[in-house]
């Protein structure tokens, strides 16, 4: 465990607050033996499974396999993050957090320059002519919208806003916390310079953050404001504040790649859609979402990047208890292309047939195949079968039938390949992971451990690691740096190396940056980089196995033993499982 204010906090609020007061106010409770019983708030049954204890003070789902502590109950059902959660419970049991989160004090004034920088930029697309406006009106954007968007423009001088935001009397300081100026010597000047400027705000209207984007071509096309204590990508999702309401009511959300996508659809008439923010989609972003429907529909670019991300995303989506589909759009490379090109009807009609999850996994690695050779087929149905694997029963079985169908071979054979090593992957889901490593949630908590650090360096070496092996993938990195570090190479990666060092620092907050700059240089993995990739990859299989062995172990001793014994002896089994292949 890492030592850090953020978990001395959570122990005082879990000491604090009972877990069955605030489960109990959103979650009918009743009393079951020594634990309190209810039906599961994260996902859909009749029959109460979700369990309480007021001992433990923690919760469980034998129904969906969801566990954790008031802390992770409250994230997860409200779609907040650590210190989000922490702060809501903070203020309603009178925990005094003040300094407990390092910058929470200035949070509102970083909101305040933000706020004030938008209005800036706002003015500035409107007051007199300039490219920004111009460019922005030959793609088509109406007036309308611009303001909707708060869209703004940075002039391509040295010291715009820097003056304007100096003389407001704000300090150097906080403008270069928030990205907003940097420094050569002792000048200082303005980050965003001859770009158009997309705020970015979070769900409560807050300006968190810009996006510029380069008038005409130049790299980097977009310009984003690094990350700060009020802008974190990885919670974020750009245009939600606008969007969530007609998400509410279509429960659905359209999520994109690109600005522009968001600002296209919203203009044409689609107005449920959000981008992520330049990252592969996040868990948290999942869990922000869930606050406002179950189901997602994916509109990534047309090109591979777009559907290899949109194949990501599903995952992450699915394990949130999402339902996911994947729209892709048949004319243009974007939403954006598409709808302006085709309209609103051509749009919807391609929501219609938006292919769901596992349509879409199956597809693409069939795509790959040919299923008129037999040896393809099986291979294809090998792959086909993995995919399931990570399906609920219910949803595998349909696939079963439909793979029948198509490649001639008997539901039987494909059965018995499915059942065979099925057991161990069983109603567990991420939240567990999660809370497993609760120790690298917190905000200081900025340790990577030998093994995430050595599978960082050989990714940055070369592309073949990046590809981690299924049954490790989403529960390879633990801290919550090396996911942080992992998720912004993938994000990035087109294969090549060196990586793009520029877009990395972009994506990345100074000091996940500056730890990976150490990463590269004091890890040395001399020719035999095959093999430390094995063994590391071995390694976090076998604490993977260690923590949900751990999990196992809870849920068996909160089980009540009259009314849970099926799940008893399934969790036994897996249980045996678990240590069988430890000792392998
Ligand atoms: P796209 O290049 O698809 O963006 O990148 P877009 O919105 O369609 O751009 P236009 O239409 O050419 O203006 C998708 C998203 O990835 C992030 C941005 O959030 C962008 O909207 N991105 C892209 C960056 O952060 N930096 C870049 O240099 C490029
Ligand atoms: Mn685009």
């Amino acid at each position: 465990m890492k030592a850090g204010s953020g978990i001395n906090i959570g122990d005082e609020i879990k000491s604090r607050c009972n877990i069955v007061d605030v489960v109990g106010r959103v979650v009918a409770l009743k009393k079951a033996g020594s634990n309190y019983k209810g039906v599961c708030p994260f996902h859909n049954e009749k029959t109460p499974s979700f369990v309480v204890s007021e001992t433990k003070q923690i919760f469980t789902c034998f129904g969906c396999g969801a566990t954790g502590d008031v802390i992770a109950f409250v994230e997860r059902y409200y779609g907040l993050d650590f210190k989000g959660a922490a702060e809501m419970l903070a203020k309603e049991y009178g925990i005094n957090l003040d300094g407990a989160f390092r910058g929470s004090k200035n949070k509102a004034e970083l909101y305040e320059i933000n706020r004030q920088a938008a209005t800036y930029f706002f003015r500035a697309l409107r007051e007199r002519a300039n490219p920004g406006y111009t460019y922005m009106k030959n793609r088509g954007i109406s007036e309308e919208i611009l303001n909707k968007f708060g869209i703004g423009y940075a002039d391509d001088r040295w010291d715009s806003l820097y003056s304007f935001l100096k003389e407001k009397g704000i300090q150097e300081d906080k403008m270069m916390e928030l990205g907003l100026i940097s420094r050569s010597g002792e000048r200082y000047y303005d980050k965003f310079r001859g770009r158009v400027m997309f705020p970015i705000m979070n769900t409560s209207g807050k300006v968190i953050g810009f996006g510029g984007r380069m008038i005409g071509d130049g790299e980097p096309k977009y310009l984003n404001s690094q990350e700060s204590d009020v802008f974190q990508k990885k919670n974020n999702l750009y245009g939600l504040n606008l969007a969530s309401d007609t998400v509410r009511k279509e429960d659905a959300i359209i999520l994109v790649e690109g600005y522009m996508d968001v600002i296209s659809l919203y203009q044409g008439g689609i107005r449920n859609v959000s981008a992520s923010l330049g990252t592969a989609l996040t868990e948290n972003q999942a869990r922000l979402i869930k606050r406002y429907t179950d189901n997602v529909i994916l509109s990534y670019d047309a090109d591979e990047a777009g559907q290899s991300a949109a194949f990501r995303g599903l995952d992450v989506l699915y394990k949130e208890g999402c339902r996911a589909r994947v729209l892709k759009v048949t004319d243009g490379k974007d939403p954006d292309e598409f709808i302006k090109k085709n309209g609103r009807g051509a749009f919807l009609e391609l929501l219609d047939k938006a292919e769901p999850y596992g349509d879409f996994k199956i597809n693409r690695v069939k795509s790959r195949y040919d299923l008129d050779d037999d040896q393809q087929r099986i291979d294809f149905l090998r792959g086909a079968v993995k995919i399931l694997r990570s399906m609920k029963a219910v949803e595998a079985d349909v696939y079963i039938k439909k793979l029948a169908a198509e490649t001639g071979v008997s539901e039987g054979a494909i059965r018995f390949e499915y059942s065979g090593n099925n057991s161990q992957e069983k109603g567990f889901t991420r939240a567990e992971a999660v809370l497993g490593s609760r120790g690298g949630d917190d905000t200081d908590g900025t340790d990577i451990p030998p093994v995430e650090q050595e599978l960082l360096k050989l990714m940055l070496l070369d592309a073949r690691f990046t590809a981690i092996p299924d049954d490790t993938e989403g529960e390879l990195f633990h801290s919550s740096m090396g996911r942080v570090i992992y998720e912004a190479i993938t994000a990035i990666d087109d294969g090549k190396r060196p990586i793009d060092e520029y877009r990395l620092q972009e994506l990345l907050d100074e000091k996940s940056y500056g730890y990976l700059g150490l990463i590269e240089k004091n890890v040395i993995t001399p020719g035999r980089e095959d093999e430390i990739f094995k063994e590391d990859i071995a390694t976090v299989r076998r604490q993977n196995l260690k923590d949900k062995e751990e999990k196992i172990r809870i849920r068996i001793s909160m089980a009540d033993e009259d009314e849970n014994q099926e799940e008893i002896v399934d969790l036994m089994k897996q249980l045996m499982d678990i240590q069988m292949q430890i000792r392998k």
